[in-house]
């Protein structure tokens, strides 16, 4: 917490500098998985069990969502390549990043930030382009004088309605993210004003003609703030719960109703939530009606095993790292399971029936600088095969808690810290992370079932003493008859022989995705794209139990029709 506080003050002044192994290969092979049915009492080590007949909700397809932000290469590269760019595009938007995302059918996407919103006058990027005001972008004294200048100083090209372009190119929901720090309550009412005010209605909604739409966008969902403890106004939890109240009390809805997002927690700061709920009840317990969201952030950043939280000091590379690390950042990032149960606890001291939700709308490893596949873009870092592994750890860890959680986003869609796409001028490429969506995005709008799951702990050797990490993870979801699991195996070189038995129904027949490598720092480049891509096995038997063989270092999706 104080880290990142001072991240966001200092700005990311000199990362130290640590030595680590260089990049090592697995002792194992890795093949396709191998499957074969085999009656009950197998020699299987593992079981996964999934019991049809227990619920737990319907996975919303928004926890499969996206978080775009003005800083480094996001924007201007990442998204926004111009109109009259030789780069395929549509109206100025990247084509191949349209295309990767319809893939994925991306639900909905968080803009435009970060601490970046909370900086942000949204009447700069709206009106004629050759009028917008050129600004000094809120990264400028993290990001480095060498950079290139749109992202230091921001030019407004890309604003409210290109990003509205771009979101129905793409067939997802905006999410709008909207300045508590430095703009009045009025300046919300009036974007929600421009989007959502009927056609010829307003002076903002004529405006919005102008500019290309005048019908209404329709903009459901509004972040209130972005972490409103730190960058987005360094506010006690009791001056935010009056700020979020002075903000939203009547916004304009035009018979639909919004969902007010409220910035919640860092990590395991169970203070910002405890007495920002208490001070909601205490005014009023009624408007826990009006608060869609509690958005909780958890980056993984320190990798120093208690060494230090030193902000800097503590990061691992992206790259560069040994087993120990390939581990601890599981581990690290595993933690996101018990903050989503303490701060639900919490919540509930004072919402007991759930009114508010949590939205973990910026998460992911955040790695020290130095892998950016481009020069000079600010927290750019490569994802490798152990990004994919955390991001659908993850997601599976979301899959679990669907009457919790109900959106979420990593951190950030493209040339960021846990991007799904890299792309520089007319170079673009899928991170493994961006294939886990891909293979994940199955599971959006599935009835969760619960899964148990029991295999041998993945040991590891921590600062020379044993550790254990779960040995695998997943989750489970099922539509029409479709049971899709997925399943991660963290283990360096061991094949998890799996017994998986449904209790309820038999398998008539199935798919097995496998997304994997034997180079536990595999990722993919402009020049290798296909590094870390995932391999479809068909033909999976039938059955009420079917035995197979779970790759090391692995995600794996199983798709299976039951009978
Ligand atoms: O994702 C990068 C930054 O991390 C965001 O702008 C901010 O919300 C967080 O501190």
């Amino acid at each position: 917490m104080i880290g990142r506080r001072k991240f966001v003050r200092d700005a990311m002044a000199g990362a130290a500098t640590l030595s680590f192994a260089p990049p090592m290969k697995l002792a194992g092979s890795i093949g396709l998985m191998l499957a074969g049915s085999r009656a009950v009492g197998s020699t299987a080590d593992s079981r996964i069990e999934v019991l049809l007949d227990e619920e737990l909700g319907t996975i919303s397809p928004n926890i499969y969502g996206h978080f775009l932000e003005h800083i480094g290469g996001v924007i201007y590269d990442g998204v926004w390549v111009g109109e009259n760019s030789t780069i395929p595009n549509i109206a100025g938007i990247r084509k191949d990043l349209i295309d990767e995302m319809r893939k994925i059918k991306a639900p909905i996407v968080r803009y435009p930030g970060g601490c970046f919103a909370d900086s942000y006058n949204w009447r700069d990027g709206v009106g004629p382009v050759d009028q917008r005001p050129k600004r000094t972008n809120f990264w400028i004294e993290a990001d480095s004088t060498t950079s290139p200048a749109n992202h230091r100083f921001e030019s407004n090209r890309f604003g409210t309605d290109e990003f509205m372009r771009f979101c129905k190119a793409v067939g997802c929901q905006p999410y709008l993210a909207a300045n508590v720090r430095s703009l009045p309550a009025e300046s919300l009412d009036r974007w929600v004003e421009y989007c959502n005010s009927p056609a010829g209605s307003t002076t903002l909604s004529d405006v919005r003609a102008s500019s290309g739409s005048s019908e209404p966008y329709d903009v459901q969902y509004w972040g209130v703030g972005n972490e409103s403890w730190g960058c987005g106004g360094n506010f006690t939890a009791q001056e935010y719960a009056v700020e979020f109240r002075r903000y939203t009390n009547w916004l304009p809805q035009y018979g639909k109703p919004l969902s007010l997002i409220a910035s919640g927690p860092n990590s395991d700061n169970w203070q910002w939530t405890r007495e920002f709920f208490e001070a909601i009840a205490q005014k009023d317990k009624s408007l826990f009606d009006s608060i869609f969201g509690w958005a909780l952030h958890y980056y993984t950043w320190n990798l120093s095993r208690g060494r230090t939280e030193d902000w800097d000091k503590g990061k691992g590379d992206a790259l560069q790292f040994d087993v120990q690390d390939w581990y601890e950042v599981l581990r690290e990032g595993g933690r996101v399971e018990s903050l989503i149960e303490g701060h639900w606890q919490i919540m509930e001291e004072f919402d007991p029936d759930h009114k508010v939700k949590l939205v973990v709308d910026e998460w992911g490893p955040w790695y020290r600088p130095g892998s950016e596949l481009t020069r000079g873009n600010f927290l750019e870092q490569v994802p490798t095969l152990r990004d994919a592994l955390f991001s659908a750890m993850t997601l599976d860890i979301f899959n679990r808690h669907p009457d919790k959680v109900t959106l979420a986003s990593p951190a950030q869609l493209i040339n960021c810290l846990n991007s799904l796409y890299l792309a520089h001028e007319d170079k673009f490429c899928v991170t493994p992370v961006g294939h886990v969506f891909g293979m994940y995005s199955a599971h959006q709008g599935g009835r969760a079932v619960r899964t148990i799951i029991s295999a041998p702990n993945a040991n590891y050797s921590r600062d020379n003493k044993t550790a254990s990490l779960w040995g695998l993870a997943g989750s489970a979801s099922i539509q029409n008859k479709e049971l899709m699991l997925t399943v991660v195996n963290p283990h360096v070189s061991e094949v998890r022989e799996t017994d998986i038995s449904l209790r309820g129904a038999a398998i008539r027949s199935g798919t097995a995705t496998v997304l994997t490598n034997s180079d536990l720092h595999a990722h993919n480049t402009f020049d290798h794209r296909n590094e870390v891509s995932p391999q479809v096995k068909n033909e999976l038997p039938g059955g009420k139990t079917i035995t197979v063989e779970i790759s090391p270092a692995s995600v794996t999706k199983f798709a299976l029709s039951l009978i």
